[in-house]
């Protein structure tokens, strides 16, 4: 399958969670190439008359949201949402997800956990037995960077599932730095056996900001692929 199939699968999953907007809601809006998808077609809803409050979960997000005209506001203003709509890098059979990517797992979790509901959209290349080929995107801040890894290190040893990490870099070759002012730390951990305590444990640790394992966050996943599309709910 060629970059341009995989795109239309992305728009397809797009188009389905469109249907699920209703006039009136607060939506989350995530991030991504899937994210923009489903930006786009809302926007061509609003334009033909549909009103809902949305919140980005991005400054590429808003950027895309605010040229589409769409109204706009934060988390400050309307601090619970109805649903978010937002891409993965992996989705597991049970709705766990890999995320962050794009680098916007921060506000992503954020914008998702205000929400009511999550619903991830993605091509059928992003389903998953087990959560980990893709590596795990982690958020820390830029102070102390080697002793986080370190511990970040002994955590996933300790957790089954060690990895080398890699710190992410721009195109300009100089680290990633988040909408927040934070580092991305990618960690390739292949096979992630129990991606809760994992969770769990990544969180503890100082110096991590968020991490992009999301367990027990989306409610339902539209997966759109060459045989159609279909619609997983968590259990
Ligand atoms: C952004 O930080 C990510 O969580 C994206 O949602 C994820 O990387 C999926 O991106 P694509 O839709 O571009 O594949």
């Amino acid at each position: 399958m060629n970059t341009n199939d995989i795109d239309n699968l992305k728009r397809a999953a797009a188009a389905r969670a469109v249907d699920f907007v209703e006039p009136g809601m607060r939506l989350g809006l995530g991030t991504g190439s899937t994210a923009n998808h489903f930006v786009e077609l809302l926007g061509d809803r609003v334009r033909a008359g549909l009103a809902v409050t949305a919140v980005a979960s991005s400054e590429a997000t808003q950027a895309l949201a605010q040229k589409l005209g769409m109204t706009l506001s934060t988390l400050d203003e309307t601090p619970q949402l109805d649903l978010t709509v937002d891409g993965a890098d992996e989705v597991a059979p049970d709705l766990a997800l890999i995320k962050g990517g794009g680098g916007a797992l921060l506000r992503e979790k954020i914008v998702a956990s205000a929400s009511a509901r999550m619903v991830v959209i993605a091509d059928d290349s992003k389903l998953v037995d087990v959560l980990g080929r893709f590596p795990l995107p982690i958020e820390v801040v830029p102070f102390g960077l080697k002793a986080t890894c370190g511990h970040i290190e002994r955590v996933v040893a300790e957790a089954g599932c060690p990895g080398p990490l890699h710190l992410r870099h721009g195109r300009d070759g100089h680290p990633f730095v988040t909408d927040g002012g934070h580092l991305i730390v990618d960690a390739a951990l292949e096979r992630i056996p129990d991606p809760l305590s994992l969770a769990a444990r990544l969180a503890e640790i100082p110096g991590v900001v968020e991490h992009g394992l999301f367990v027990g966050i989306a409610a339902s996943a539209i997966i759109a692929s060459a045989a159609g599309i279909k619609v997983l709910q968590h259990k």
